[in-house]
């Protein structure tokens, strides 16, 4: 039995550029007439909403994985595969936060989070994973691949160790962080460093796929894409169906926001949704393609770059997905935006300081909110969520470094690093002994009050 087994399994595949529309998609999931990406459309959905919502709803309640699964429960929204070649690890089902403190900071009333670092590899990849790792398995594919800044990889080396494929993963050396080196390493990746940065590790993943028969787990893959929709239903039924007026999000390879966006679209076509949110992109300053492309060439062209951020997530100079992000942005007049790495670093600091953390990359979102109230893009009164990608604990040095004064040492950031000094917790050490333990809490409730 299929797993959209109450849809009559109506994903056709699309080019977004010529709108070729072949049954199956190459090794590279490029559209053989003119090189650009697939996605999938639903020509034949005719969905009753209110009844997708009890369903969906319903399922909560139904002990079976896939009914647990926050991707799968939406199964009504994704292309159809057969049930026997699931993968899932009851991915999805991601909280939503308030967050009081960063609300201030931003200058608004209210702030939440929607954290899809509580994934069960502790980023948003996930949700796409299981949804493109699943269609990998009913392909019959040995081996699986991606490039990747380290999440990607993280991910997909847990789903295919739990469909029983091997899996290649292709990271920059020395650009990823130990977090999440070390989850492929011990899900049993073949992982390869190479000494290039992520877009030439695209390059090399896309020369391979064309040799040997591995099959691509990047976000050119649609099936990933419409996995990582699911965040945005997932949300949607969070907020009881009222849509926020603002979702903002991180812009590396650009395949989320595609996803969230093409998401909303969905939803207010099949009437789950009355309006569309805005969605917001935001790029780190050093890699910034996305936010050239649309300010400086109003999205006629995007001119690819060397990326360079301690954000390393994002650290993506020629996102494969702009086109598609364009359009999404286009669709729901959202902004795009761009932040130092200073911003990056107090934000992500005002994040944790909430009580919920998250990685560098995550964290772009409050700093380019900040900056899209300060000019009046986004209004104060104004319902405003955050989606935060990546778990705080995937980059510890990032945080460490940070709290102890060291993150901006030897750049060009080092003299304006005191500003964020207020944020900083460094560990104090002491000597074993009750008196010193007691100054120190002296002199950090002084502080305090
Ligand atoms: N946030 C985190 C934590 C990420 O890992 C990524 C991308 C992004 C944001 C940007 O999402 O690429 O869809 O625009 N990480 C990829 C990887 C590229 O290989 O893990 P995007």
């Amino acid at each position: 039995m299929s797993i959209a087994q109450t849809t009559k399994s109506t994903a056709q595949l699309h080019c977004i550029n010529c709108g070729a529309t072949p049954a199956s998609a190459a090794q590279d999931f490029r559209c053989t007439n003119c090189g650009d990406l697939l996605e999938f459309v639903f020509p034949e959905w005719s969905h009753d909403p209110q009844a997708l919502k009890s369903l969906w709803a319903n399922r909560k309640t139904i002990l079976k994985p896939l009914d647990q699964s926050g991707v799968w429960r939406f199964r009504e929204m994704l292309p159809g595969i057969a049930e026997e070649h699931a993968i899932t690890l009851r991915e999805g089902n991601t909280p939503l936060y308030d967050l009081p403190r960063c609300a201030h900071f931003a200058g608004l009333d209210a702030l939440q989070a929607k954290h899809q670092g509580m994934n069960p590899t502790a980023s948003f990849k996930d949700t796409g994973m299981t949804v493109a790792a699943s269609s990998a398995h009913a392909g019959g594919f040995r081996w699986v691949a991606c490039a990747s800044t380290g999440n990607t990889s993280a991910s997909m080396a847990a789903y295919a160790a739990r469909g029983n494929m091997h899996s290649l993963v292709l990271i920059p050396e020395g650009k990823i962080s130990w977090g999440k080196l070390s989850q492929s390493l011990d899900y049993g990746a073949l992982t390869c460093q190479l000494r290039t940065d992520f877009d030439g590790c695209v390059g090399i993943l896309n020369e391979l796929v064309r040799r040997k028969p591995v099959y691509l787990l990047n976000s050119v893959n649609p099936y990933r894409i419409e996995g990582q929709k699911t965040a945005a239903i997932e949300l949607m039924e969070q907020l009881e169906w009222e849509p926020p007026d603002h979702i903002i999000i991180p812009g590396g390879n650009l395949g989320n926001s595609s996803a969230i966006g093409k998401a909303l679209l969905e939803m207010r076509d099949l009437k789950l949704i009355s309006r569309l949110p805005k969605l917001s992109i935001i790029q780190a300053q050093g890699a910034n393609p996305f936010y050239r492309s649309v300010t400086e060439f109003g999205g006629k062209k995007l001119d690819p770059m060397t990326a360079d951020t301690q954000a390393t997530a994002i650290q993506i100079g020629n996102p494969a997905s702009w086109k598609k992000a364009l359009r999404v942005l286009n669709a729901t007049g959202g902004a795009v935006e761009e932040v130092s790495e200073l911003e990056i670093a107090e934000a992500k600091a005002e994040i944790g300081a909430d009580g919920i953390g998250c990685e560098p990359a995550s964290a772009v979102t409050l700093a380019g909110l900040k900056k899209l109230t300060r000019k009046g893009f986004v209004k104060r009164s104004e319902t405003v969520i955050l989606i935060l990608t990546g778990h705080l604990l995937k980059d510890p040095d990032f945080t460490i470094k940070f709290h102890r004064g060291d993150l901006f040492t030897g750049t060009p950031y080092e003299q304006q690093a005191a500003q964020t000094a207020r944020l900083q917790r460094a560990p104090v050490v002491l000597d074993a002994d009750l008196d010193a333990v007691v100054a120190a809490l002296d002199q950090a409730e002084s502080r305090n009050s």
